[in-house]
């Protein structure tokens, strides 16, 4: 490869920021893809694009794309994956091993040998693309949990590279970790990297005394680690939303317009509650509807007064777990909508499709209450896009305590998305709530999600890199 087609800063993740899916008639087309990490970093990458490239997997088999190509101005580099590599590293190691592992053991862990040996073989295909992409001293941002291994990969391979990961998921506490077999290759994997982000405190300490405790590195000062002769810096970095974009689409007239059209499909004289997520049992969906459900059953919410917006997009439909999901979440809406819905009038209102941007902004804007309730998750880019949408300061967000942006939005209805009668009492208080409190809570998140969005966090990040290789140059031995 040519020095011309090489670059200073090399992105990788286990999805390019488009994906490939197939239409009816059997052709395949583009569309974004889904997840929290490519929402908030392609639009920031957008800006960063001239010496720039973003390595991952288009979401088919090997057969699909391989060639470089651009795609909104940026470089992007297809991993070809078979349909073996994606059955063992990604709805195996990745989504039925470390997911559920990361999310508190939320869903069924297992452990197979041959999905890590399908992950090691992927993380490693990854690796060699961006050392072929990656110019002599480039930048290289490794993300999420389905590249663990990278890290290491290549900084054994290309040790000119100034090497950063960053964690989209929660890191778990020694306990949950330790009972991966591979424990020691995951740790050393990350510890490849000059820099290693969290999305908040508890995920760097619990990874800090894990690799102590593993004997992999000392610690060294409060945000240090020693590998050997060098040094990695482990941090937290809560990530935010695009908030110019997502603002000035809230107010744009089409999305006002859709908004309010929304608004009056729905019929009477309301309140509309809102749910956005990922069909993922870590997101809580079951435990909201049980909670709406009993809200009805005992008179203190009213089916004509009261409707609900439940988005559940597609995702890892072949892991067994997001199957029986599915079902016991379709299960609870059917049993909702018959028990309280008149004809024409579902009381809830539930898509299982892959929605845009444009639409998922309308609704937040049609919403009165947004529940935002995950038994785990690592940021939670819903609530915060919910609250960058209400320019008015008018909405009421719930949000579950064991979400990251808990952290950062704590005038939020906090609950324990655990307890059904909390959550029962926070969908009351927040249809009941003075207009007052309503303005001062949301001002207050929004002003917190201004001054944390998502180019914040891109600079923040990049600059610690390169302190970093600056500071542990200066302090090795020359
Ligand atoms: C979360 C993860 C991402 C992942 C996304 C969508 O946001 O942190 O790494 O890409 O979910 O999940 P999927 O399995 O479809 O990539």
């Amino acid at each position: 490869m040519t020095r011309s087609t090489t670059r200073q800063f090399v992105i990788v993740a286990n999805r390019l920021p488009v994906r490939q899916v197939p239409n009816e008639d059997g052709t395949m087309s583009w569309e974004t893809s889904p997840g929290g990490l490519v929402s908030a970093l392609a639009p920031a990458m957008a800006s960063e694009s001239a010496d720039m490239c973003w390595v991952g997997w288009a979401g088919v088999d090997a057969e699909g794309i391989e060639q470089p190509f651009i795609s909104d101005g940026i470089k992007l580099v297809p991993v070809p994956l078979t349909p073996e590599e994606i059955e063992a590293h990604y709805d195996g190691m990745s989504n039925g091993t470390l997911w559920p592992l990361f999310h508190d053991k939320i869903g069924p862990v297992e452990f197979h040998r041959t999905w890590f040996d399908g992950y090691l073989r992927a993380n490693r295909r990854f690796a060699d693309a961006v050392a072929e992409q990656a110019e002599q001293g480039a930048t290289v941002w490794v993300h999420d949990y389905q590249l663990m291994l990278v890290p290491q990969l290549l900084r054994a391979a290309r040790p000119d590279l100034r090497i950063g990961f960053f964690l989209h998921i929660p890191f778990p506490p020694g306990e949950l970790f330790m009972q991966l077999p591979w424990r020691h290759r995951l740790a050393e994997g990350v510890l490849g990297a000059d820099l290693i982000g969290f999305q908040t405190p508890y995920g760097a300490a619990n990874f800090k005394r894990l690799a102590t405790r593993l004997e992999l590195a000392a610690l060294d000062g409060s945000h240090h680690l020693k590998v050997g002769d060098r040094l990695a810096h482990v941090d937290s970095f809560p990530i935010g939303i695009d908030v110019a974009r997502s603002e000035a689409l809230a107010r744009s007239p089409e999305v006002g317009e859709a908004s309010r059209d929304l608004r009056a499909h729905l019929g009477r004289p309301q309140t509309i509650i809102l749910g956005v997520d990922r069909l993922d049992y870590t997101k809580g969906i079951d435990m909201r509807l049980r909670a709406f459900k009993e809200l009805l059953a005992e008179g203190r919410l009213d089916a004509n007064q009261v409707t609900m917006v439940q988005v559940a997009e597609p995702s890892r439909d072949k892991v067994d777990a997001y199957v029986t999901m599915r079902a016991r979440i379709e299960h609870l809406v059917s049993e909702i909508n018959g028990d309280f819905g008149r004809v024409g009038f579902p009381v809830i209102h539930y898509i299982h499709q892959t929605q845009d941007f444009e639409t998922i902004m309308a609704l937040y804007r049609a919403a009165d209450v947004m529940l935002v309730t995950p038994f785990r998750d690592g940021m939670n880019l819903v609530a915060k896009e919910y609250v960058a949408s209400r320019f008015d300061d008018d909405g009421v967000l719930i949000l579950s305590e064991f979400a990251g942006a808990a952290h950062q939005l704590s005038e939020a209805v906090i609950v324990n998305p655990h307890d059904i009668d909390g959550l029962k009492n926070a969908i009351v208080l927040a249809i009941e709530m003075p207009e007052a409190d309503k303005r001062r809570r949301m001002s207050a998140m929004r002003a917190s999600v201004t001054a944390n969005d998502v180019n914040q966090w891109t600079r923040q990040f990049l600059k610690a890199l390169s302190d970093e290789v600056q500071h542990d140059s200066a302090a090795s031995p020359t």
